[in-house]
């Protein structure tokens, strides 16, 4: 492959993002499934939706262009979901997951929120009008994912993995002393509740270190 101008670069890395967002087509659903926050898999499940939007947006460019919309293999993201599937895959507590996958979707927001980028100021060098459109939308789309996800972590998920870390700590302690091993976690309702706890609590409801191990030392 020769890239002789900007629009062979342009159509280049365009083959790239559409074959970044068919693999996120892919992995979004997989990681909806593995969210224990409510709020987290129906973000996923809703990304998806505006993905397959996005990729039927980008068609709608390679035709603008005269273009067949050929995909070309998108390491960069291969890589981003390996990483993110590697830890989906490990052994973790249900919150402490959940802000895993929000890490590595933040990751792909921004990578995405790169390439759009890009492609929308070289579309507009080039004078491609309802490309620059199109790939507009997208970049938005891009972006307010990643502020949703923002938004889940800091409301929730980042306060829960949080106390999950302490309450293992805590549990630990308190087994080791009492010979009282934490009750063990069952099924797939695991992966919703903590000990039947609901999981919306917020910083606000969580208790104290000090009466939470007093609470669990009796
Ligand atoms: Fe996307």
């Amino acid at each position: 492959m020769t890239l002789n101008n900007l629009n062979d670069l342009f159509l280049h890395e365009l083959k790239d993002v559409l074959d970044a967002e068919h693999q996120l087509v892919e992995a979004l659903p997989k990681m909806a499934d593995a969210a224990a926050d409510p709020e987290l898999a129906l973000a996923f499940q809703e990304h998806l939706r505006h993905t397959e939007r996005q990729v039927t947006r980008l068609e709608s460019v390679f035709a603008a262009l005269g273009e067949d919309p050929e995909p070309d293999t998108c390491e960069g993201m291969q890589g981003l979901i390996e990483e993110g599937t590697e830890l989906m895959e490990t052994d973790a507590e249900p919150s402490v997951r959940d802000a895993a996958l929000i890490a590595a979707a933040q990751r792909v927001e921004h990578y995405e929120i790169a390439a759009y980028g890009t492609l929308r100021v070289w579309a507009a060098t080039l004078g491609l009008n309802e490309a620059v459109e199109l790939l507009e939308e997208t970049l938005e789309e891009e972006k307010a994912a990643d502020q949703k996800l923002t938004m889940i972590a800091e409301g929730n998920v980042n306060i829960e993995a949080e106390t999950e870390a302490s309450e293992a700590e805590d549990v630990e302690e308190v087994g080791t002393a009492a010979s009282k091993p934490r009750p063990a976690r069952t099924g797939s309702t695991s992966r919703r509740t903590t000990a039947g706890r609901p999981r919306t609590r917020t910083r606000a409801t969580k208790p104290a270190r000090g009466s939470r191990r007093k609470t669990r030392a009796r």
